[in-house]
């Protein structure tokens, strides 16, 4: 990152920053990509280029971009989210999809965008599932967006390539933070005439950086460096599971790098303070999710479970 050459990536002159985006491009299978600093307004941004101003999109209820995003789509960008209930593989059903697409009428807002999320709570969606429904939406003239935050996760979990992951996808945003590593970045894909519509609004958003080269140069290095290994998280998050239900915790199946663990009402607080006297800071709650990750190796993951061992309050 030190020795990253730099521009001003306000005007494209960031030939660290251009770098990453054509090798993103190129990996995804897409003609442009452009870089943020954030998933959350690399979403906003596809969202805004891809509809207008009172258009709709159907999104699912736990999806990051409607739940978990300030409601940045209604607030920022004068788009009606139509949210669905997801199922419980993370998956929104073609029934539901099909009910939610309104009619040319003059009392609906145009329903323009399906906005998926892959991986979804640590769930991968399948495959076979992405094709059956961007065929159908696509046949119904919506257009398709991935919030693929943690698409990686789901490309080394299925041992597909990327292009196969985004394929039926108009466009992709997908994060060099968070299971890649880098202390920020995401780039967004797509068409030509897509990504220069997302750059103007990435511009009004406040997203033009200048010498952002140096955070780019980290995402190339975790594109090199950091996928492969995603295995180990994943191995490491079904340790945990295994550790956290051998202590008679009810615990989720994990599929990729997250956890959900149950803990019962009356221990939330005690079980956070505990940990936090161990230095783990965890986010306690009755339905308790846990992420591991490339600064959390086997032996943290251990001290974690001995931690949890520790807490004289379960057999209180
Ligand atoms: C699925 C998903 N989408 C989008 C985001 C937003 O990314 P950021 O925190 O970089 O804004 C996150 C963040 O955790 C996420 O998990």
């Amino acid at each position: 990152m030190a020795a990253a050459e730099v521009g001003d990536d306000v005007y494209g002159d960031d030939p660290t920053v251009n770098r990453l985006q054509s090798v993103m491009a190129d990996r995804f299978g897409y003609a442009g990509g452009l870089f943020f600093p954030t998933g959350t307004q690399s979403n906003l941004a596809a969202l805004m280029a891809h509809c207008a101003r009172g258009d709709e999109y159907l999104v699912g209820q736990e999806a990051h971009t409607y739940k978990y995003e300030q409601g940045g789509a209604a607030v920022l960008g004068s788009l009606q989210p139509q949210p669905l209930e997801n199922e419980p593989d993370g998956t929104l059903s073609i029934e539901r999809i099909a009910n939610a697409i309104k009619p040319a009428d003059i009392h609906f807002a145009p329903t323009r965008l399906l906005a998926l999320e892959n991986t979804i709570g640590g769930r991968v969606l399948p495959l076979t599932y992405l094709r059956a429904i961007t065929e159908f939406v696509h046949a119904r003239g919506l257009k398709t967006h991935l919030d693929g935050a943690r698409l990686f996760n789901a490309i080394v979990k299925l041992k597909i390539d990327e292009r196969t992951a985004v394929a039926g996808f108009d466009s992709a945003s997908i994060c060099l933070s968070k299971g890649l590593g880098t202390p920020a970045g995401s780039v967004l894909l797509g068409s030509r005439e897509f990504i220069g519509a997302a750059k103007r609004w990435r511009k009004a958003l406040g997203g033009g950086m200048r010498q952002a080269g140096i955070l780019a140069a980290a995402g190339l290095y975790a594109l090199e460096h950091h996928v492969r290994r995603l295995a180990e998280d994943h191995e490491n998050a079904e340790r945990l599971a295994a550790g956290l239900r051998a202590l008679g915790l009810v615990v989720e199946q994990p599929q990729t790098n997250i956890v959900f663990a149950a803990i019962p009402g009356d221990h939330v607080s005690p079980l956070g303070a505990h940990l936090e006297e161990r230095g783990i800071l965890a986010s306690i709650a009755p339905r308790t999710r846990l992420v591991t990750h490339l600064d959390a190796p086997s032996a943290r993951i251990d001290a974690v479970l001995q931690a949890f061992n520790d807490y004289s309050g379960w057999t209180s």
